[in-house]
């Protein structure tokens, strides 16, 4: 017989504005040093307080986290500073954080109680993505939007640099990302599981660029149709082509990490054809192909890049019932760095 061991629970806490794969690889971590995983997410008025209003609301921000695959519970509104007293009233072991410091408005370390308590872990942050480094990507992005018409801009440049080859992955179209993509984390964030059989399998495509709550509630209502769901993810070029301006903001390898976070997520394909093919549908057997309210853009040569799932009677518009955008995201920002 095995032996009863108690369950470790874990803690973590933060604002969780505009969540990115560098916010799910330390759940990743902490979830790893534990069985369960409870996240503390500070509510509008706290971050207020200490750094200045969120770009997301706690509503979003809530709902972001309990997206992430490694997330078994969130606590809304979680004080800032962590507390003993928070770790007991959710039986936490301890509380785990990236090693970076974080301080209030007056200069105090956030975990300063938990790390005197010895119940504090430390994971390793993930270089090269941060919510500066985002923003930083955006507001260069918009910047290039103002110089439409001069020949500086345009839409057809060169990528940077071509990815694997530069040191730096990044967005091509704007630069800045220092985070380096390897099978490792790949596999990291993947759940390794195949269909089985029987299952009906789902199929969906497009950008998701900067992950959001849009395509969360998307992929929600997509994994319904279904049992499994597969997740096919447009190169850069492609989706350069029919998204404007410098999109996408986050390159392929950053969007593969993005979608796979996400609990609802089965499967990605990692640079999938713009038409869904014939080929694609019985390769992976798929029995549904989905697409939301947005608008379809056409193929390069302007046919319905579902016209195949559509003959075979296996198309479906579905409604996620949220109208948030990549573009929506982008002019937050600007109107968030204008007020401040
Ligand atoms: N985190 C991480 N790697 C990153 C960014 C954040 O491991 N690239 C971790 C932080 O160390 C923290 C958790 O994510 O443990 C949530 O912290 P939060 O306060 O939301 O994040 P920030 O540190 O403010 O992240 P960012 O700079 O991206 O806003
Ligand atoms: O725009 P993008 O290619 O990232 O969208 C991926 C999928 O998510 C599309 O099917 C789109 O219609 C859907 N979506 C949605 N609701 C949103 C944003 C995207 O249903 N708010």
């Amino acid at each position: 017989t095995e032996e009863a061991r108690k369950e470790v629970r874990v803690w973590c806490d933060g604002c969780y504005d505009m969540v990115h794969f560098g916010h799910a690889n330390s759940l990743r971590q902490a979830k790893a040093l534990g069985d369960y995983l409870v996240v503390g997410v500070h509510n509008d008025e706290e971050i207020t307080r200490h750094k200045g209003p969120p770009v997301f609301t706690e509503q979003e921000r809530y709902k972001m986290v309990r997206g992430i695959k490694w997330v078994d519970e969130v606590v809304e509104a979680a004080p800032y500073v962590t507390t003993l007293e928070t770790l007991d009233k959710h039986n936490c072991d301890f509380c785990v954080h990236g090693d970076d410091i974080t301080m209030t408005a007056d200069g105090v370390d956030t975990y300063h109680l938990v790390k005197a308590a010895g119940r504090y872990r430390e994971v390793q942050r993930t270089a090269g993505v941060s919510t500066t480094d985002l923003v930083g990507r955006m507001l260069l992005m918009t910047r290039q939007h103002f110089r439409q018409g001069d020949n500086e801009y345009s839409v057809d440049r060169e990528p940077s640099k071509s990815m694997g080859q530069d040191r730096t992955a990044r967005s091509p179209w704007t630069g800045c990302s220092q985070f380096l993509p390897t099978t490792q984390k790949i596999i990291q964030f993947s759940d390794g599981k195949s269909p089985q059989p029987g299952d009906k399998i789902v199929y969906v495509a497009g950008a998701f660029d900067l992950f959001h709550v849009g395509h969360l509630d998307f992929l929600e209502v997509a994994k319904k149709e279904g049992d499994y769901l597969i997740v096919g993810l447009h190169t850069d070029p492609a989706v350069n082509r029919y998204k404007c301006g410098n999109h996408p903001i986050m390159n392929l390898h950053e969007r593969v990490l993005s979608v796979l976070a996400c609990k609802y997520v089965n499967e990605v394909v990692i640079g999938a054809p713009y038409a869904v093919t014939r080929n694609l549908m019985e390769h992976f057997n798929v029995s549904i192909v989905c697409h939301g309210q947005t608008p379809i853009m056409p193929c390069d040569d302007g046919s319905d890049p579902y016209t195949e799932p559509k003959r075979q009677n296996k198309f479906k518009l579905l409604d996620s019932g949220n109208d948030m955008t990549t573009e929506k995201i982008v002019e937050r920002i600007i109107l968030h760095r204008l007020e401040f």
